[in-house]
């Protein structure tokens, strides 16, 4: 009998991680999740799931999570300016784990994000220089991104944001979780950079009718100026030179659609899910409350 193994998720009760949680549950692996204190957002896992008090701003603080783990589901949830702690994370994940899964950008895979200006391609490069076996996610967004214009749906039935003719090949977070789960569950993607993508590749003004036909509602596009968007992309938050890489590429996506693979059926075995799907699973956050 082959023993149990141990798997750290971070940024757990996000988008991905709960998707990452109860896959590794399923495939028999025990399962931590890294939550920060009185997260409110637990709810989001299944029983099952062990919790570990942990901030990735403060290295010290993973110490138990990562005592006697296998391997790490590691997603790093900060902008480029917040990757101090960087090194260290990745020096204690060598110290404990024999195998990583980071999910990184296929801004990496395609040159556009790099070592100075980012952190997927940040931690990539401290992963690569470790003993871990360690597996690249370079994935294209998600579609849940779209979750995003909800508010701009259900209030005006219209979505307002740059760049409507860029084709996307959005990937559902469950599909990019299984591929992660693969490389901590099996063998064989060890020093693999893998491009994750959805199946298709389709406009965000695509997206937003494919939304519209599923809740049974026409809904608009509205493009918005590529300097407004920066200043309200810069406004909440984002560092300048992410705001406009970002924007950039949106912009090159107009006139060349996103780059897709085959890498979620290859890995997984089942067929990428389309954004139909995603948008019939959470049609309801498009609804206006009654
Ligand atoms: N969205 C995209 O299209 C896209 C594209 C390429 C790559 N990515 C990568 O995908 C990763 C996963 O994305 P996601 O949307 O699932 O999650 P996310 O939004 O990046 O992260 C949210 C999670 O991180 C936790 N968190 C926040 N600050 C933390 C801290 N200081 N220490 C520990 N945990 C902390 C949050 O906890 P709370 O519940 O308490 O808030 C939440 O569980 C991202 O980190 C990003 O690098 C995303």
């Amino acid at each position: 009998m082959t023993e149990q193994k141990t798997v750290l998720v971070t940024a757990a009760t996000g988008n991905v991680g709960p998707h990452a949680v109860r896959q590794l549950l399923a495939a028999g692996v025990k399962v931590r999740a890294l939550v920060l204190k009185d997260d409110p957002n637990t709810g989001r896992l299944p029983e099952g799931t062990e919790l570990y008090e942990g901030d990735l701003r403060d290295p010290d603080s993973l110490d138990a999570a990562l005592d006697g783990v296998d391997g790490v589901f590691l997603m790093w949830p900060f902008f480029t300016t917040s990757v101090e702690t960087a090194p260290a994370v990745v020096r204690k994940i060598e110290r404990a784990a024999r195998t990583v899964v980071l999910v990184s950008s296929i801004g990496v895979h395609i040159g556009l994000e790099r070592v100075d200006n980012n952190c997927h391609a940040y931690l990539e490069e401290l992963l690569e220089a470790t003993t871990l076996e360690w597996t690249f996610l370079r994935t294209t967004g998600f579609q849940a991104n779209a979750l995003g214009f909800a508010p701009q749906i259900t209030s005006t039935g219209t979505v307002y944001f740059p760049y409507g003719a860029a084709v996307r090949t959005s990937v559902h977070e469950g599909d990019l979780a299984a591929v992660g789960v693969a490389a901590l569950a099996g063998t064989g993607h060890g020093g693999r950079k893998y491009l994750v993508t959805g199946p298709e590749a389709l406009s965000q003004e695509e997206q937003v009718r494919i939304i519209g036909e599923v809740v049974g509602r026409e809904l608009g596009w509205q493009d918005v100026e590529h300097e407004d968007a920066r200043a309200a992309m810069v406004g909440s938050g984002w560092p300048p030179s992410y705001a406009d890489g970002a924007l950039d590429y949106f912009a090159m996506l107009t006139k060349e659609p996103e780059l897709g693979s085959t890498v979620v059926e290859d890995v997984t075995g089942r067929p990428a899910r389309t954004f139909r799907d995603w948008a019939h699973e959470h049609a309801a956050a498009f609804r206006p409350q009654a």
